[in-house]
């Protein structure tokens, strides 16, 4: 397992995937207690002072929205996530979902994060050691999201894999249906980087041929597609999404593009 998150966090996927979590499940808690289960959880916490300033994702990503003139509503909501963990000012720190998940538990949530990696659970378990509603878990997170949300209805589920894999995209979109299926009141969010038209289609295919429509895709493109070996654009695609998605979607997905994006970058968010 080669794939370490360090490099990544912070970067303009993360921040899509972020802001639309962090909408999901204030939507989610306004209907009753949730679940969020996190089948990849990572770290919980990354320090941008290490291998963030090698890759310059992070620069490129949290440092121009935490500078931004103009932030949108859902933006700000991330804004202010990350300004709370860094109270001196200098963006250092920032949070993974299961730190942002963690930190909005009411008395009656709770957060179920699974990490393969053992010494990336052990950050995992440190990170979310002050929240008394969340729980860090070894194992495979595609293993066990179906399992954990048949117990808990009505969970929000995040799929975030590595995509190092080559069945990573089978199986987020065999889980994701899964539960999708199984609970209509569940949520799932599926992560994925958008790198050519090909792959993101047979992943919606393979969503579509296991049964599940009227999913929304939210697309942030940095640039057009025409590279394949770069990530030129990142998805969320949300099973069973609440009303209001597509505007909430369109709103983080639109500043993304438009704000970090090169000439050509587009935000497009529809329903399968
Ligand atoms: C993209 S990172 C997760 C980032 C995290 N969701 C966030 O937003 O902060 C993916 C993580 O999944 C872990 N991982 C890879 N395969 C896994 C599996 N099958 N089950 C659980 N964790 C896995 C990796 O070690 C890595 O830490």
């Amino acid at each position: 397992m080669n794939y370490r998150h360090s490099f990544h966090a912070g970067n303009f996927a993360d921040l899509v995937k972020h802001a639309l979590l962090l909408w999901l499940l204030e939507r989610r808690q306004a209907a009753g207690p949730v679940t969020v289960i996190d089948t990849h959880a990572g770290a919980g916490v990354y320090d941008l002072t290490g291998d963030a300033t090698r890759s310059r994702e992070a620069e490129a990503g949290i440092a121009r929205l935490m500078s931004a003139a103009e932030r949108p509503p859902l933006i700000e909501a991330l804004a202010e996530e990350v300004g709370t963990l860094n109270p001196r000012g200098a963006t250092t720190l920032y949070p993974g979902s299961p730190l942002l998940a963690a930190g909005r538990l009411r008395a009656e949530d709770r957060y179920v994060g699974y990490e393969l990696n053992p010494p990336v659970l052990d950050l995992l378990t440190e990170a979310l050691a002050p929240f008394a509603g969340a729980a860090a878990r070894g194992g495979d997170g595609f293993d066990q999201a179906a399992v954990e949300a048949r117990k808990t209805p009505g969970a929000l589920v995040l799929i975030d894999p590595p995509f190092e894999r080559p069945d990573d995209y089978i199986r987020a979109a065999d889980v994701g249906a899964a539960v999708a299926r199984q609970d209509a009141r569940a949520t799932v969010a599926i992560w994925t980087p958008l790198k050519d038209m090909e792959t993101f289609d047979g992943f919606l295919r393979r969503l579509s041929q296991s049964g599940v429509n009227g999913a929304l895709v939210a697309e942030a493109r940095l640039r057009p597609l025409a590279n394949p070996m770069k990530m030129n654009g990142c998805t969320m695609v949300v099973l069973n999404p609440p009303a209001g998605a597509e505007a909430a979607a369109s709103e983080i997905c639109g500043w993304v593009a438009n704000t970090l994006g090169d000439a050509g970058a587009r935000a497009e968010v529809w329903t399968t």
